[in-house]
Formats: structure tokens, sequence, C-alpha cells
């Protein structure tokens, strides 16, 4: 009885110490898969280091890779929109636009059994004035390393590490070896500085926020 009551104490002071450092939370995003190879390998990683991510997917590239899409959400990631074609949105009529979200939206949930909620239109860019998202949360990021530019996965991490901050959405892609090396330092580099991993949707709930459709998001940082 007596350990137990120490136990108990040692439990209540851990509790406390924990309780008086805020959290720091993060999420990892990656648009325009799947692609393959390289969503593969950043699974395989994400798995290893126990991190879950958010995808923003194409909808060709769903109907190309429905076995890896429905392996990202059997992982315990999180999947958004990324468009059909990855066309810019203004560039598209509404109706256009519309199509886009609905084949892509039918195709990741015949793949992996939930229809998304989130939305990252190509290039962050929205879609003309009357065109509204009345189903989609709007995702876009607050750092964004330009991986897809660069291809040096050493500059991509330096990026990152320079201006993030609790809250953010990092803006990454699954299209290239240089990007999935990079996503691997950057968890373990934020991991020593006491950062958690989260999905989009776990990242907004942990702040206290839901996102909501029709509404656009950077990121959830709090205050
Ligand atoms: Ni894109």
């Amino acid at each position: 009885m007596r350990k137990f009551a120490i136990i108990l104490a040692l439990l209540l002071v851990l509790d406390t110490g924990v309780g008086t450092a805020p959290k720091k939370y993060v999420a990892l995003t990656f648009d325009d898969g799947p692609t393959g190879r390289y969503t593969a390998q950043l699974l395989d990683m994400l798995e290893e280091k126990n991190v879950p991510a958010t995808f923003f997917l194409c909808g060709y590239r769903v109907a190309q890779y429905p076995a890896l899409t429905a392996r990202i959400a059997e992982d315990g990631h999180e999947i958004g929109l990324h468009g059909f074609s990855h066309t810019y949105f203004p560039e598209l009529t509404g109706k256009e636009l519309d199509d886009e979200l609905t084949r892509s939206s039918f195709l990741i949930a015949e793949a992996s059994g939930a229809a998304p909620t989130l939305v990252r239109p190509p290039g962050g860019l929205l879609p003309k004035k009357g065109s509204v998202f009345s189903e989609f949360a709007v995702i876009l990021w607050s750092v964004d390393p330009e991986d897809w530019a660069t291809h040096q996965s050493g500059r991509t991490v330096r990026r990152v590490l320079r201006t993030v901050q609790p809250g953010d959405i990092i803006l990454l892609h699954d299209a290239s070896e240089s990007s999935v090396e990079a996503a691997g330092e950057i968890i373990d580099a934020l991991k020593k500085e006491g950062y958690t991993f989260l999905t989009v949707s776990q990242l907004a709930a942990a702040y206290g926020e839901t996102p909501e459709a029709g509404c656009v998001y950077h990121g959830f940082a709090p205050g």
C-alpha cells in the first residue's frame, strides 16, 4: 500500500511538471502525391518514426495509386484534396472545379474508405470570386521551404528549422528523394526541440479549433 502511495505521489509530481510547459505541436503536410516510390519511402520512414502527417492528394494520382492511397489512411495519416489535375483553381470554371473536387473526393473515398474534408488548392491559389468551398476547409501553410524548387534536403531542413513555431503547418512534397530525406531530418530535429507531430485536424484540435468548411487556415498558432 505504501509503495502504491509513493508511485501515486510520483505520478502527480510528473503530471504537474508536464502541465506547466506549453506543448509544442506542428503538422507536416505533403502535396502532389501519391507518387509511387517516394510516397512509399516516406510512409516507411513515418512509420519507423511513428509520426502522423497529412497528405494533399491529386485525383489523377489517386487513380494511378489506389493501394498507396489506402496505405496512407491505414497508417493513420490524414488525407485532403489537391485537385484532380493540379490545374490552378483560378484557371478553372466553377463547374470544372466542382468536377475536379467531386472526382478526386470519390476516388479518395473509394481507396481509403473516407471522404476528405480538407482541400489545399494547387499553388495555394483560391478560385475566382463566385466559387466557394461549401464542403471543405481550405488548408494552406505557414512554413514553405520550397523543397520542390531546390531539391536540396539540407537547404529544406535549414529553412524549416529557422522559422518553425508551435501551431505551424509545414509544406513539403512527396515527389523527390531529397524531400523524403529532409522530412526525416526535420522530424528528428524538431523531436529534439520537444515538438510533437500531429495531422492537420489533430493540430487544430490541440489548439482548440475545428477546421470549418469555407474557411481558410494557414496554421493554428496558439494565442
Ligand atoms: Ni501542388
